[in-house]
């Protein structure tokens, strides 16, 4: 009865140490790699309207896309840059500018469907920051 308790005890404790090396081991393929994809933090737009994001990690991670592709073409590697530019807006993306280059239909989903997909709106930025614990980074 002893001996039964004690191989009972010792199962608990080496299937307690797999399940804990196993976690461990997965977290870290998961890690997330700033130097091979960008930004973890999602950058946010405020103007001219609230809110729009962009995720790096979608891009690059998932969509397997190379930094020039964007950098520095369409994009400068400074949150805050295009927001500052009066054709940041719909009709330029329309035409094939800054998003528009990609979101027109063929690349990735056009820019004149899925509007949430980009526009999270005041309540979608307050949920991302908050929930993803990310800097609070508005621009
Ligand atoms: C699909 C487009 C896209 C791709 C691909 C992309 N970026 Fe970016 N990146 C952006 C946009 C958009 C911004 C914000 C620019 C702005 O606000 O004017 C940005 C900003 C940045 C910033 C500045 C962040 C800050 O907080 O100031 C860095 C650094 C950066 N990118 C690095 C990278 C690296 C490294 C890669 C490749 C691994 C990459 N980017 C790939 C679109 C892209
Ligand atoms: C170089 C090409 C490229 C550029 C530029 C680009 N995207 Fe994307 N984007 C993609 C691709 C490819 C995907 C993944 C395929 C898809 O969803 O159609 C994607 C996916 C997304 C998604 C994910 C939608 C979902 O499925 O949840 C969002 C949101 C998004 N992009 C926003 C933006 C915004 C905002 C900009 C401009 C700041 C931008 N993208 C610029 C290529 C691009
Ligand atoms: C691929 C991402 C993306 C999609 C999809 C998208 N937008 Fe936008 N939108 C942007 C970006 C980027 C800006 C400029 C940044 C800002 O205003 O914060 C913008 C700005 C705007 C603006 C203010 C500037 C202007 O053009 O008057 C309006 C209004 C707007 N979007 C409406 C919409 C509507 C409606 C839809 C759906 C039919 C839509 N957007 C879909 C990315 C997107």
């Amino acid at each position: 009865m002893k001996k039964l308790l004690m191989l009972m005890v010792l199962g608990v404790f080496l299937l307690t140490g797999a399940l804990l090396w196993a976690s461990g081991d997965g977290q870290e393929q998961e890690e997330y790699d700033e130097d091979t994809y960008g930004p973890k933090d999602p950058i946010i737009w405020v103007k001219p309207v609230k809110s729009v994001v962009f995720e790096h990690k979608v891009h690059t991670m998932q969509g397997g896309l190379e930094c020039d592709s964007c950098h520095d073409d369409l994009f400068e590697m400074e949150a805050g840059v295009a927001e500052e530019n009066e054709d940041f807006t719909m009709k330029t993306l329309y035409e094939g500018g800054y998003c528009g280059a990609c979101h027109d239909g063929s690349t990735a989903f056009a820019s004149n469907t899925r509007c949430t997909a980009c526009h999270i709106g005041a309540r979608g930025q307050a949920r991302l920051l908050g929930a993803d614990g990310a800097t609070e980074k508005t621009h």
